[in-house]
C-alpha cells in the first residue's frame, strides 16, 4: 500500500527535481555570461533530465492514488568562481540527490511497499549516471586548469549534448 508518509516524501523529490532543474538553468545562465556556450548547452540538457525526473515521479504519486501538494522551489544560486567551481557545485549537487534517493527507498523498504522501491530503482541507476558524468567534468577541468585551448575544447564536446527521453519514461 502506499502510505500518505511515503506519498509527502515522494512529493518532497518532486521538489529536489525541480529544484535541480532551476539549479541547472541558473548554471546555464552563468555559464552563458562568461561565453561557454558548449557547457552552458550541457546544463540546459541536465535542466531537461531534471524536468523529466520530477514528472516522473509526479506521475507516480498520481497513478498510487497519492497527492501531490506543490511546494514552493527555492531560489538557487546565481553565480560562481570559475566553470570549475560551477562543476564541483552540480557533483556535489547530485551526491546529494542521490542520499535523498536512498532514503526513499529505505522508506519504501521499511513500508513493505514493493512497488514503489521496484519504481525507485530506476532513479538508483540514474543518481550512478548522474554522479559520473558530473565527476568526469570535474576531472577533465581540474586537468585543464587554465589551459584556454583546453577549456576552448572541452566547451566544444559539451556543447554537443542532446537531451533524448529515456525509454523507460
Ligand atoms: Fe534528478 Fe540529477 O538527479
Amino acid at each position: 500500500m502506499f502510505s500518505e508518509k511515503m506519498s509527502e516524501a515522494m512529493a518532497g523529490q518532486v521538489n529536489a527535481e525541480y529544484y535541480s532543474a532551476y539549479l541547472y538553468l541558473s548554471m546555464n545562465s552563468y555559464l552563458h555570461s562568461i561565453n561557454l556556450s558548449g557547457m552552458a548547452n550541457w546544463m540546459n540538457m541536465q535542466a531537461q533530465e531534471e524536468l523529466f525526473h520530477g514528472t516522473k515521479l509526479y506521475n507516480f504519486i498520481l497513478e498510487r492514488g497519492g497527492r501531490v501538494i506543490l511546494a514552493k522551489i527555492d531560489q538557487p544560486p546565481s553565480a560562481w568562481d570559475s566553470p570549475l567551481a560551477v562543476f564541483e557545485n552540480a557533483y556535489a549537487h547530485e551526491q546529494k540527490v542521490t542520499g535523498l534517493i536512498n532514503d526513499l527507498v529505505d522508506l519504501a523498504q521499511e513500508e513493505r511497499d514493493h512497488a514503489t522501491n521496484i519504481f525507485l530503482q530506476w532513479f538508483i541507476s540514474e543518481q550512478v549516471e548522474e554522479e559520473a558524468n558530473a565527476s568526469g567534468i570535474v576531472h577533465k577541468l581540474q586537468l585543464i586548469g587554465n589551459d584556454a585551448g583546453g577549456l576552448f575544447a572541452l566547451d566544444q564536446e559539451l556543447g554537443s549534448r542532446v537531451f533524448t527521453m529515456p525509454a523507460s519514461g
